[in-house]
């Protein structure tokens, strides 16, 4: 300040000054009035299960439930393939069209970007229950893929979605054929082209386990033509393993690869960029049946249980768990296992079957746990399957384990609502696990450890983080002022 005023004068010192704060605060004041959703720069990717629609009482889920300022991209699951046509088609035209006195559920998801300008909106194709053959028809030919490519385009367009998001699982597998692999970089390439013309976003779930990956996927080149890939890290153990597992283990035995952490690092190692990868979280746990413990590894029936409201043997929505933990005379216990970042729940003994139904899950302590992975990874985000079977209703008491192995908080932050308690505790844990980051990235000097501390290291580092940040804050004002003057 001392130097400007003596090349400047005090008038012009005082000039810039003004047009500075007049810039500052014009650029808050912008940021504040125009901002919607999350406050920090990762994506959240919600997926929503439109058939949720269709659950019993308080597990149906409709487009009104979603809350936009939770989420970055929205993304509307399922569209089908009609592969006698070549093309996208609604799965269920009432729900989703407006045509013939239906709902409309397309163009009421796109119409929340109106009042939620940072939303982006896709539409996803596939699922689990389209299996994989017509796809593996449709990309096997040249002529089909190139009518696909067009008429796809038209439809999202349509509809107001900001881009598609292939679930086909998988290429290759489940009556697909070896040539698909080829054949789904050859549609990704293809989309990509086309929606660029219209600035579409092109993304693409894809399966966790190694087998798959290695069978499915040219990652490298899928990589080049998808803006993002979201990793389905669920799944690696249910029911069908007639033994009891983990659904979403952070971790496995070293040789094991049938963990988040194993399928992350093994696409980076095969060149998949992290600035696009997106870590896939479970809002569900995967149940079992068992005559034993309730161990992990321990002999299940092989179908597991039901919710009342998911109704899907195995499986158990997080708003499902959650109802049964809460509920004091249910009889249930829970154990968390810090190597997985999963919880096992068991139930007392049926004295008539004789059975303990046990499911394994993520609460917000391996929710938020993951969200750390994902930063330090530095992946583009996360994704979560799917935002109806979080708590949305806010009917369940919060998690107080949630930040225990966070080293920069104490407590939890303070929430205004307690509905969606897995989503919020994304957004929270992102932005603390960005700010652990920043904190550990602050070279602390050599001879720190002579010194007297004063609070813990964590402490420290984070005030040091403050200076660095005020230092870089301080200087680029010089360097505005500076430019200003020439
Ligand atoms: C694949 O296409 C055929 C022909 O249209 C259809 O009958 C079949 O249901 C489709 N498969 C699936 C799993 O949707
Ligand atoms: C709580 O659990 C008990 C025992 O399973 C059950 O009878 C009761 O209906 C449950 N309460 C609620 C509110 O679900």
């Amino acid at each position: 300040m001392h130097m400007l005023m003596a090349q400047g004068g005090p008038i012009a010192g005082r000039a810039l000054l003004s047009l500075l704060l007049a810039f500052v605060s014009g650029t808050l004041w912008a940021s504040v009035a125009a901002r919607t959703g999350p406050t920090h720069n990762k994506v959240v990717v919600c997926y929503i299960s439109t058939w949720a629609v269709y659950r019993p009482g308080q597990g149906a889920y409709s487009i009104e439930n979603f809350d936009p300022n939770l989420c970055t991209h929205a993304v509307y699951a399922f569209a089908g393939l009609d592969i006698t046509q070549s093309a996208i088609k609604s799965l269920d035209p009432w729900q989703d069209l407006q045509e013939e006195y239906g709902k409309g559920g397309y163009e009421r998801l796109t119409g929340l970007k109106r009042s939620h300008p940072h939303l982006k909106v896709s539409l996803a194709i596939g699922g689990w229950n389209e299996g994989s053959k017509n796809y593996s028809t449709l990309v096997a030919n040249p002529q089909q893929r190139g009518h696909f490519v067009k008429q796809v385009t038209g439809f999202v367009r349509k509809y107001n979605f900001d881009g598609l998001d292939l679930d086909w699982e998988y290429p290759t597998q489940r009556g697909g054929s070896p040539q698909d692999r080829e054949n789904f970089v050859a549609l990704t390439k293809e989309l990509r082209e086309e929606f660029d013309n219209y600035g579409l976003l092109l993304t693409s779930a894809i399966g966790a386990s190694k087998n798959v990956i290695d069978q499915a996927y040219d990652v490298p080149q899928i990589a080049r033509y998808l803006d993002f890939l979201h990793i389905m890290c669920y799944d690696y153990h249910g029911s069908w393993d007639q033994k009891i597992g983990y659904n979403a283990p952070m971790t496995a035995a070293p040789v094991d690869p049938l963990s988040v952490q194993y399928s992350i690092d093994y696409l980076l190692k095969l060149g998949a960029p992290p600035a696009k990868l997106v870590l896939g979280l479970p809002f569900y746990g995967r149940t079992f049946k068992t005559v034993s413990q309730g161990n992990v590894d321990d002999a299940s029936d092989g179908v597991g249980f039901r919710g009342p409201f998911t109704r899907e043997d195995g499986f158990l929505g997080y708003n499902e768990i959650c109802s049964i933990l809460s509920n004091k005379t249910s009889g249930w216990s829970t154990t968390w296992d810090g190597a997985t970042s999963q919880v096992v729940a068991r139930s007392e003994r049926n004295v008539f079957t004789q059975d303990v139904s046990v499911v394994t899950f993520d609460s917000s302590r391996s929710i938020a746990n993951k969200v750390k992975f994902a930063i330090k990874k530095r992946l583009a985000g996360v994704m979560v399957w799917s935002v109806d079977t979080d708590d949305f209703l806010g009917k369940c008491e919060p998690d107080e384990d949630t930040y225990n192995d966070f080293r920069l908080v104490k407590t939890a932050p303070r929430r205004l609502n307690q509905n969606y308690p897995l989503l919020r505790t994304i957004n929270e844990a992102t932005s603390l696990a960005l700010e652990e980051l920043a904190a550990d990235e602050v070279v602390v000097p050599d001879d720190s450890e002579n010194e007297i501390p004063h609070g813990s290291i964590a402490d420290r580092k984070n005030s040091a983080a403050t200076l660095v940040s005020l230092g870089l804050m301080i200087s680029s004002v010089f360097a505005l002022l500076h430019s200003l003057q020439h």
